[in-house]
């Protein structure tokens, strides 16, 4: 098990058997566990990306808070490095582990300029020494992100969505974290500056070598982005496999539908492949359907998947596929 090989695992981050329940008040004394993240497994190597999509609500902004343990895991183990990280060492993994968010208009603080912005991680974990090396260290880390140097004493609302997610990664990198969460990080931008920040992400990955949790729900940036894709339907993954391998040959009928609703640009590619529109609503997370979550959608749905769970389980190569009929 990872915490024995103390470091030599060769995984920087290992999540085990995570569980995020929240309880929610669902009548004047009745509470109900809405099970936001329920047994979540995955592992990332060094410089590596895991891409995480799925339908909003099934559970990704959760998986990606539980892990930095910005809420406390009902349940499961997270490993950094081989080592357990816990409630009682979490801060010392406080700075290896980042997060960049989803919405850049609301996660950066309006009445900081942007050298305040950056330079606060740098404050937080004293890591200058004089008032010079902390200006040097904002302005490297501006201008790796793409920005110029006159931008460090002006306010966020003067800039554009795309410059305001380059100040939210230069704070993020700003304390040399090896892992960072990317929730959703282009999905609140203009689809035609989408490719210039994913292509920051990348090349940022290329001199750094850190690595990343890319959650988003448009799977050709995915796709594009990650060496890894792991698919969830509420709460639980349903599918995982390396990027290319997932996209050509989608094993769970979840991710099949998925697929299916990417366009294509080839048009004799397009006119082949077969639309599969889901049927019905995802499940309320407050009355998940018994068995397979996913089998109140799904066409190949047998009595075996309302009555039991089917486990992930490893079809050849590390695809992963929680499926009874597939
Ligand atoms: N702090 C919270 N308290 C209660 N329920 C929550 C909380 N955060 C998320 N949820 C619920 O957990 C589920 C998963 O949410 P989320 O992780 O945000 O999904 P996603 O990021 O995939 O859209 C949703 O049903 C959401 O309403
Ligand atoms: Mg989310």
């Amino acid at each position: 098990m990872s915490n024995e090989t103390n470091g030599k695992s060769g995984y920087l981050v290992e999540v085990e058997d995570l569980k995020q329940h929240f309880p929610i008040r669902t009548g004047f004394t009745k509470t109900t566990l809405l099970k936001a993240v329920d047994g979540v497994s995955f592992k990332i190597r060094p410089g590596e990306t895991l891409g995480l999509v799925g339908e909003s609500g099934c559970g990704k902004t959760t998986v990606g808070r539980t892990l930095l343990r910005l809420y406390e895991p009902t349940d499961g183990r997270i490993f950094f490095e081989g080592n357990e990280v816990t409630k009682s060492n979490m801060r010392e993994y406080r700075k290896e582990m980042q997060m960049v968010f989803q919405d850049p208009y609301s996660s950066l603080d309006p009445r900081m300029t942007v050298e305040d912005i950056i330079g606060e991680p740098l404050d937080v974990h004293k890591l200058y020494s004089t008032k010079s090396e902390r200006r040097d260290k904002i302005l490297g880390l501006m201008s790796l992100v793409g920005l110029n140097a006159e931008h460090a004493t002006r306010y966020v609302h003067e800039f554009s969505g795309g410059q305001r997610q380059r100040i939210g990664i230069a704070r993020a990198l700003a304390v040399d974290p090896k892992f960072i969460v990317c929730d959703e990080p282009v999905s609140a931008l203009d689809v035609s500056i989408q490719a210039q920040v994913v292509n920051m992400f990348e090349d940022l990955q290329k001199q750094l070598g850190v690595a990343y949790l890319f959650i988003a729900h448009d799977l050709l940036i995915v796709h594009h982005i990650s060496d890894k894709i792991a698919v969830m339907y509420l709460g639980r993954m349903v599918e995982m496999a390396d990027a290319d391998e997932l996209m050509d040959n989608p094993m769970h009928p979840y991710t099949q539908s998925l697929l299916s609703a990417v366009p294509i640009p080839d048009p004799e590619t397009a006119r082949k492949q077969k639309r599969i529109i889901l049927e019905g609503d995802v499940p309320s997370p407050l009355n998940m359907p018994s068995g397979c979550a996913f089998r109140t959608r799904c066409r190949y749905a047998t009595e075996r998947c309302s009555a039991e769970c089917p486990p992930f389980t490893d079809r050849g190569n590390g695809h992963m596929v929680a499926c009874w009929e597939k």
